[in-house]
């Protein structure tokens, strides 16, 4: 049977990734297209408690734990669901993957993102998605619309408009360095312009 595929969604938070994830998914499988639709950090049970703990705002955590936490719960997830579906052939839309790390604990949090990376390769065993969407957003206005949909802000969400800026310029420099996997795609548009971008995109991949 032929491996599956890997899609990820990356972006700054209130970007509108799970949106474009979830009608992705429809879209896919309308098509007839075994598609399922995971998160990070979770997907799994091991990986949903480590997301509890890396969004809760009354825990301090430090930059290398938390490089660490998130790249836990990745590793959980490669061996738990990841590997196992793209063995079976499944097509999986992955909200957030170690581009995440990259931009938010490798520029972020300003660990580097060599050595956010090099931790993460270990992590997946170097599992590397066949296509990467970046939906790219006025840092602002992503946090404009993600105040406005959440009840109370995450430990994340509450960091600095700096913390966000770099997160946004680790991003950009990603896209660049590998346009042949990143896809950026204008987080600005009306849902059904980025659906519209993004299904160009997979049926290339197709
Ligand atoms: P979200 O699933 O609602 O986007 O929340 C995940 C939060 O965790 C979000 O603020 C981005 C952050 N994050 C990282 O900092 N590093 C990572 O590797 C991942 C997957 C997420």
């Amino acid at each position: 049977m032929a491996r599956g595929k890997l899609i990820t969604i990356e972006g700054l938070d209130g970007a509108g990734k799970t949106t474009l994830a979830l009608a992705l998914r429809d879209a896919l499988r309308d098509r007839g297209i075994d598609a399922q639709l995971l998160r990070e950090p979770g997907g799994v049970r091991v990986s949903e408690q480590i997301r509890s703990l890396v969004k809760d705002p009354d825990l301090q955590i430090g930059a290398r734990s938390e490089a660490l936490l998130y790249a836990a719960a990745r590793a959980q997830l490669v061996d738990e669901a990841l590997g196992p579906l793209l063995a079976r052939g499944v097509f999986v839309l992955l909200d957030r993957f170690v581009d995440s790390s990259l931009a938010y604990q490798g520029g972020g949090r300003e660990l580097g993102v060599d050595r956010v990376r090099e931790v993460n390769e270990f992590a997946t065993g170097g599992l590397t998605p066949d296509l990467t969407f970046l939906l790219t957003i006025d840092p602002a206005i992503g946090r404009d619309r993600s105040t406005a949909r959440a009840s109370a802000p995450d430990r994340l969400e509450r960091e600095s408009d700096a913390f966000f800026d770099r997160i946004a310029h680790a991003y950009r420099e990603l896209a660049d360095a590998h346009p042949e996997r990143i896809r950026t795609i204008d987080a600005g548009q009306p849902p059904e312009a980025v659906l519209h971008a993004a299904l160009a995109a997979v049926d290339e991949l197709l």
